[in-house]
C-alpha cells in the first residue's frame, strides 16, 4: 500500500477521509463477516491510523460514517442477533513507546493526580482471536454471543457450548448475574493440523477450504450454524473482563480477574500487577521475546487501570475506554535480500514461485523461503532477484514478501517462466486462472513424485510404511517411476535391503504392506490416480454408478469419442470451445454431482497418452475391486446415520464402512435428514441435536446387532 502526501488543505483531505472510510469500512466487512481479510493487522491499523490523524488535523471534517466513530462492522450473517447488555468496545491502539507514556499522563491529567500518586495497572496479553461475551445466570451458561458491532453480536450459545475451556456451570458463591468477556482463539499447532485436516476431507483437494491464519480459522469456527461443526473445531478461550454483572467479587481487575480464574474460567497466567510507565514497557519487551514461542498469536499487550472505582470515573471516548489501551506489537518483519525466484510443481503442475531469501530472523524464527503466490503477485510488487524486501510472518502462515524496497531502473527484466524448470514443457494458464501450470503431465518428475505421494498416502491405496520421505528417495534413486513400480518392488528386495536404514525385516514389511493393497476398491484406485478435480468423494460417486472399472471406463471412452467428434466438426479447441463441450460431457457422466470440471478432467487424463501408458502398466499389477452400491439389504439401507463419540470396537472409518456396505449413506453432522445416531461415550452436541429433532439414537452394541441382522 501507499500512502498518498498528508493533505495540505480541506479538500484534499475530505477527499482522502471519503476514501478511508469506505476503504476501511470494506476492509471491516472483509474480516468480520467474511474471516477473508485481504490485508494485514499492521496495514489495517495503519488506514485507521493516517484517517485519525487527518481528523485530529481537520477536525470539522470528521465525517457521520467515520471509522473512529465506530466499532468493528455490522454482523450480516445467517445466526440470530443478541442486543449486548453492555456494549463490547474496542481498544484504542498505542504504537511507540511514547504512546504509552502519553496514555499514562493522560489519566493523571483526567484524574488529576499528583506526579507521585502511583496508578497501577494490569497488563496482559492481546489474544488474536474474536471477543466473546458469555452469560451466567445463577451460575448457569445462558448465552453466548460474538461482539458484533459492539452493540449487537451473534448469539453462539450452542457453538460456546461445545469449548471445552468454558465451564457450563459456575461454582455456588458467584454472582446471579455474571458476563464474562473474553477472546475465542485457535492455537497455532491446532490451526496447522484444522489446515491438513480440511485438505484431507475435501472432496477437491484444489478447492479444499484453508484458513488463512489462526484468527479467521477460530472466527471461522465459532460462527456455524451447526454447533456440530464448532464441536469439531479445536476452540480455546481466554476471559480477559466482564460485562453486565449483578455484583463484582472485588474492587479492583486484577481481583476480579482472579475470582474470574477461580470460577474455573481462564485466565492469562501472563496477567501481572504493573506500575509505572517503565515497568510496563519492561512487561511489553518481556512479552514480545517470548512472542515466537507462545503457543497462539498475540498481536500486543493490553494494559488496564487497576481500580475499578478510577475505570468509572475514567469512562468511555467514542468506542474505547479511556482507562485501557493496547500497546501493539510491530508485525513481525524483516528486511533481506532476494536471492532468487524458483518455482514448485505441485501434484496436478501448480506452479508456485517462491522467493529464496538471504536468511533472516523473523519473530524468532530463521526464514529462508517465502511464498510469491503467482505471477501476478511478483508483478504486482515488481521483484526481481538482488532486490531488498520486506518479509513478513502473518500468524502461522508461510512468510510472505510485503513490500519492495528496490526501486531504481533499469534493472535486468525478470520473466515468469515459460517452461516448467522440472521437466521443460511448457507451462500454460487457461483463462480466468491465475495460476501457471506445467503440461507436462506425467512426464515431469515434480508432478511424478507428488503423484506417486499421493497414489500412497491414507485416504488414497493406503501403504502401510511407504512414507513420503520414502517415496521421494527411492523415485531419485530409480527404483519407482509410476505407482506399476511400487507393485514391482518386491523384485528389488536386494537392493532394497542394501539401503541404509533398510534391514530384512522391514524390507519384507513393506513388501507385504504392497501386497495387501493388491485389490484396490475402485473409488480409492480412481482417486489415487490425482484426476484434477476428482477428490475422494467425486471419486467414490463414481465408483458407486459406476461400480466396475470396465464401466467406468467405457463411459469415460464415449466421452472422448463425443468430444473428438465435436473437435472434428468444430475445428476449435480453446477455451470457450472447452467449456462449450464440458457440459456435453457431463451428460454423459450421469452422475449426480459430478460436473463439467469434473467431466472434462476425466477425459483429458485419459487422453493424454502417458496417463494410458501408466495405467496400462498397472492394471497388470492390481485387480480393482468393484464398488457395489448396496450390498446387503438391512433396515438402514437408504437411510442416513451419523456417529458420534468414541466407538469401542472398530474406528470410526470401519464403522462409515459397515453403514455404507449395507446401504446407508453417513454423515458429520445431525440435521433433519439424518435417521439413526450412534452415539458412544463423549457424544455431545450431536447427540443433544438428536435428541431436539426426534431422531432414534442407539449405541455400539445396538448398531451390531443391525449389522450382525443384514448376516
Ligand atoms: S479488553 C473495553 N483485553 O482486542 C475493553 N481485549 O482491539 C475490552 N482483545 O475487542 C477489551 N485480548 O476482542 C481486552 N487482554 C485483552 C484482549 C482484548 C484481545 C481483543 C478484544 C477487543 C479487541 C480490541
Amino acid at each position: 500500500m501507499t500512502t498518498p502526501p498528508f493533505p495540505t488543505d480541506a479538500l484534499a483531505a475530505a477527499e482522502r477521509l471519503a476514501w478511508l472510510a469506505a476503504e476501511i469500512a470494506r476492509h471491516n466487512a472483509l474480516y468480520h463477516d467474511n474471516d477473508a481479510p485481504e490485508i494485514s493487522d499492521a496495514e489495517f491499523d495503519a488506514l485507521v491510523r493516517e484517517n485519525n490523524t487527518i481528523e485530529a488535523a481537520f477536525p470539522h471534517l470528521v465525517r457521520a460514517d467515520s471509522p473512529s466513530r465506530a466499532v468493528g462492522s455490522t454482523p450480516s450473517g445467517p445466526l440470530a442477533k443478541v442486543t449486548h447488555a453492555k456494549a463490547m468496545l474496542s481498544l484504542d491502539n498505542a504504537f511507540a513507546d511514547e504512546d504509552v507514556a502519553e496514555f499514562v499522563e493522560r489519566i493523571r491529567r483526567f484524574l488529576r493526580l499528583a506526579d507521585d500518586v502511583p496508578v497501577a495497572m494490569t497488563a496482559e496479553p492481546k489474544i488474536d482471536g474474536l471477543s466473546c461475551s458469555i452469560r451466567y445466570e445463577n451460575g448457569r451458561l445462558v448465552q453466548a454471543a460474538t461482539r458484533g458491532d459492539g452493540q449487537v453480536g451473534e448469539d453462539v450459545t450452542p457453538n460456546v457450548l461445545t469449548i471445552a475451556d468454558i465451564p457450563h456451570r459456575l461454582p455456588a458463591g458467584a454472582p446471579d448475574l455474571f458476563e464474562v468477556r473474553g477472546e475465542v482463539y485457535m492455537a497455532k499447532a491446532d490451526f496447522r493440523a484444522l489446515n491438513a485436516r480440511l485438505l484431507a476431507e475435501a472432496p477437491d483437494p484444489e478447492k479444499a477450504r484453508q484458513f488463512a491464519n489462526p484468527r479467521n480459522a477460530a472466527a471461522g469456527s465459532l460462527r456455524q450454524k451447526d454447533a456440530a461443526v464448532t464441536a469439531a473445531r479445536p476452540l480455546r478461550f481466554l476471559a480477559h473482563g466482564w460485562g453486565e454483572v449483578s455484583a463484582l467479587p472485588a474492587d479492583s481487575q486484577y481481583g476480579v480477574m482472579r475470582a474470574i480464574a477461580g470460577w474455573g474460567l481462564p485466565v492469562s497466567d501472563a496477567l501481572v500487577l504493573v506500575d509505572g510507565v517503565a515497568a510496563m514497557l519492561a512487561h511489553y519487551r518481556a512479552i514480545e521475546a517470548e512472542r515466537a514461542d507462545l503457543p497462539f498469536d498475540i498481536d500486543g499487550v493490553v494494559y488496564k487501570v487497576d481500580r475499578l472505582d478510577l475505570q468509572e470515573r475514567l469512562g468511555f471516548v467514542a468506542r474505547a475506554p479511556r482507562w485501557a489501551i493496547a500497546h501493539k506489537f510491530p508485525a513481525e518483519q524483516a528486511q533481506t535480500t532476494l536471492r532468487a525466484i524458483d518455482t514448485q510443481v505441485g501434484r496436478t503442475g501448480k506452479i508456485t514461485p517462491v522467493a529464496r531469501l538471504e536468511p533472516v530472523t523473523v519473530g524468532g524464527v530463521v526464514v529462508t523461503n517465502a511464498t510469491l503466490h503467482n505471477a501476478d503477485e511478483i508483478e504486482r510488487l515488481g521483484v526481481r532477484p538482488g532486490d531488498r524486501v520486506v518479509v513478513q510472518r502473518a500468524g502461522d502462515v508461510i512468510p510472505q514478501i510485503v513490500a519492495n524496497l528496490t526501486r531504481e531502473e533499469p534493472r535486468a527484466p525478470w520473466h515468469f517462466p515459460t517452461q516448467c524448470a522440472e521437466c521443460g514443457s511448457a507451462l500454460a494458464r487457461e483463462e480466468g486462472e491465475v495460476d501457471w501450470r506445467c503440461t507436462g503431465g506425467l512426464i515431469c518428475p515434480a508432478q511424478r513424485v507428488e503423484r506417486l505421494r499421493h497414489f500412497v498416502s491414507r485416504h488414497a491405496l493406503d501403504i502401510e510404511g511407504l512414507g513420503l520421505t520414502h517415496i521421494e528417495a527411492f523415485f531419485r534413486d530409480g527404483l519407482i517411476h509410476s505407482p506399476a513400480d511400487i507393485y514391482r518392488l518386491h523384485e528389488r528386495r536386494e537392493a532394497l535391503i542394501a539401503r541404509e536404514r533398510w534391514a530384512e525385516t522391514s524390507v519384507d514389511n513393506l513388501i507385504r504392506a504392497i501386497d495387501a493393497r493388491r485389490t484396490p476398491p475402485l473409488d480409492r484406485l480412481l482417486f489415487a490416480l490425482g484426476i484434477r478435480h476428482v477428490g475422494e468423494v467425486t471419486a467414490r460417486d463414481l465408483a458407486r454408478r459406476y461400480s466396475t472399472w470396465e464401466a467406468l471406463t467405457a463411459m469415460i471412452d464415449a466421452a472422448r469419442a463425443r468430444r473428438a467428434e465435436l473437435v472434428q466438426a468444430v475445428g476449435e479447441t480453446d477455451e470457450k470451445f472447452r467449456a462449450r463441450t464440458a457440459k456435453e460431457l457431463a451428460a454423459i457422466v450421469e452422475t449426480a454431482g459430478v460436473g463439467p470440471e469434473v467431466a472434462q478432467a476425466l477425459v483429458d487424463f485419459f487422453d493424454e497418452p502417458h496417463n494410458q501408458e501408466v495405467l496400462a502398466d498397472l492394471l497388470a499389477q492390481v485387480t480393482i475391486e468393484p464398488v457395489i452400491h448396496q450390498t446387503r439389504a438391512s433396515e438402514v439401507s437408504g437411510k442416513t446415520v451419523v456417529f458420534t463419540g468414541s466407538l469401542e470396537t472398530m474406528s470410526r472409518d470401519e464403522a462409515k464402512a459397515q453403514a455404507e456396505a449395507l446401504g446407508a449413506k453417513t454423515a458429520g453432522s445431525v440435521s433433519s435428514k439424518t435417521d439413526l445416531v450412534v452415539a458412544g461415550p463423549g457424544a455431545g452436541s450431536k447427540l443433544k441435536k438428536a435428541a431436539e429433532l426426534g431422531i432414534r439414537v442407539i449405541d455400539e452394541a445396538e448398531w451390531q446387532v443391525i449389522v450382525a441382522a443384514a448376516g
